[in-house]
């Protein structure tokens, strides 16, 4: 079995979506789930494009042990040196040069001729290598660049000290045929025979990024970039849970491994989706809702009778049914403490990142009271309850809610708050009682954001369901995304607002940056 090494992104090219920004608190919070999750590199971000960025990525060089930690650089030395202090104190740090391959981006983007970019990658896996000896070299765009100057292109970054050769499919364009063939290609003219690993960085514009990452994995690639949920730049990048399960369902196939906790996926896959409030899809591979759920009567029968009849992987494997089950309004602390473990979470506090003692208090007072109201309490509604319960000092916490709505009145809430100053109760109207109520905590802390997304979705099935309240907002041009969880789905979403404002007012929204090409 060879190893396959994966290469997280989602921190990076995952955060490129349109409509994310993570704050720190959310992105260390992942890269710690990310290290969990067992992957090999987690990129953690691109330190020149913003104080921010240098700042998170150098926090996680110093909290999150076990992955190798990388920064992305242009080319340019500004870049490197600053991604090379930001990644100071990794156990394992990787600096990822990058550049353009193809004669379009060459061109108009960076105006330079290829001779001249071959020279700058040159000089920049040179300086990379001055700070660490993990250099990652990547040049855009490969599939729509002419293949014979992409073998000079890497082959000279290879000669000046890369590696790891990434061969980015950046606009998704290439069929898995062609891309393996240029893995092929890279495998047999530049690497045979060096101790240089070959990568793949897929993104999804046809649908194609998984399969194109698993061609590149046939013929020669030993690291796969990926993110959770494929999130990323556009349509995503190939998404990590579908190509660790089909290398792990297919090994008879691929002859290879990965290092992941496949058990974490689940997870980790609902964590990045609420933070980020990038929906899964239902039909989703590995993740989705439906994806272990039998709805035909023929397929029903054959799953009772034997799994595999239409199984080919079980949900255990991936986190999807952990060993809690139903817990109720009588559970005792105790089990409360045992279902959380036995969904992975760590609850004794010593551990790097585990919840403490006062965490698991807080949760289990939310806990009775959800149980109080909804009455049986899956695993789904436990992850969503610590989930909910982590990040966030709170300035503002709702004491009470009340709304009037209906078909020939307008919609009011009235909202008590807990603030240091006391409680403070405000009320409002709005188009609907989601509005109102979020109108009148805007009253009530004087800050009043604009809502940009909203989506709600049910944790749970059943009309006792949880829901969860996504909202995004923007507040002086920054992002913010607040997340409300109740069985009411207007106190979700006032609790979504509150969460919203709170993180306002802590200083944790987050301006995204964004850079030119490649700086001259
Ligand atoms: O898609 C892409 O080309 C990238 C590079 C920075 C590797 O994200
Ligand atoms: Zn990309």
């Amino acid at each position: 079995m060879r190893r396959v090494r994966i290469f997280d992104t989602t921190l990076r090219d995952g955060e490129q979506s349109p409509g994310v920004a993570l704050n720190h608190a959310q992105k260390i919070e992942i890269a710690h789930a990310l290290a969990r999750l067992g992957v090999d590199v987690i990129e953690a971000g691109f330190p020149i494009t913003s104080d921010g960025d240098f700042e998170c990525v150098r926090r996680i060089s110093r909290e999150v042990r076990g992955p190798t930690i990388c920064g992305l650089a242009r080319t340019a030395r500004a870049d490197i040196e600053r991604a090379a202090q930001a990644l100071e104190s990794a156990a394992r740090s990787r600096i990822h040069v990058f550049t353009s391959a193809s004669t379009i981006q060459i061109e108009h983007m960076l105006r330079k001729t290829p001779e001249q970019v071959i020279e700058a990658s040159v000089n920049a896996v040179r300086l990379a290598r001055e700070y660490t000896d993990d250099v990652e070299f990547s040049g855009q765009d490969v599939m729509r660049a002419d293949f014979d100057f992409v073998i000079r292109l890497y082959r000279a970054a290879i000669e000046a000290g890369a590696t790891v050769v990434n061969i980015p499919d950046t606009v998704g364009y290439g069929t898995p045929q062609e891309y393996g063939a240029l893995i092929a290609r890279v495998r047999d003219e530049i690497v045979a025979g060096r101790d240089v690993a070959i990568s793949t960085h897929c993104h999804d514009d046809l649908g194609m990024a998984v399969a194109n990452s698993l061609a590149a994995v046939e013929n020669g690639a030993t690291q796969i970039e990926c993110t959770v949920n494929g999130i990323g730049e556009r349509a995503g990048n190939t998404a990590l849970e579908e190509v660790v399960m089909a290398i792990h369902t297919r090994r008879d196939h691929y002859r290879a491994e990965t290092g992941i906790h496949t058990r974490e996926l689940f997870r980790v896959s609902r964590l990045v989706s609420r933070l980020t409030g990038m929906p899964v899809q239902p039909n989703k591979a590995v993740v989705g809702d439906n994806a272990f759920a039998h709805e035909s009567g023929i397929h029903q029968d054959g799953v009772l009778k034997h799994k595999e009849t239409y199984e080919i992987m079980n949900a255990e494997l991936v986190g999807r049914e952990a060993a809690v089950m139903v817990m109720g309004k009588h559970s005792g602390r105790a089990a409360f403490r045992k279902a959380l473990a036995d969904l992975g979470y760590v609850t004794d506090g010593a551990a790097d990142h585990g919840l403490n003692d006062d965490a698991v208090n807080v949760l289990f007072a939310r806990f009775k009271e959800l149980a109080d109201r909804k009455g049986q309490i899956y695993a789904d509604d436990l992850r969503a309850l610590v989930e909910a319960g982590s990040e966030v000092q709170q300035t503002f916490a709702l004491d009470s809610l009340q709304v009037l709505s209906g078909t020939h009145v307008t919609p009011t809430a009235t909202v008590r708050l807990v603030t240091p100053d006391g409680t403070k109760e405000a009320a409002a109207t709005g188009d609907g009682p989601v509005a109102a109520a979020m109108n009148a905590i805007s009253a009530a802390t004087g800050i009043t954001p604009e809502l940009e997304t909203y989506r709600l979705q049910s944790v749970t099935r059943g009309s006792e369901a949880l829901g969860e309240v996504s909202a995004g907002v923007r507040y002086k041009g920054v992002t913010v995304m607040g997340i409300g969880l109740a069985t009411d789905v207007v106190e979700a979403s006032a609790r979504a607002w509150l969460h919203a404002v709170n993180q306002i007012v802590a200083g944790q929204a987050r301006v995204k940056s964004t850079v030119t090409a490649e700086t001259p």
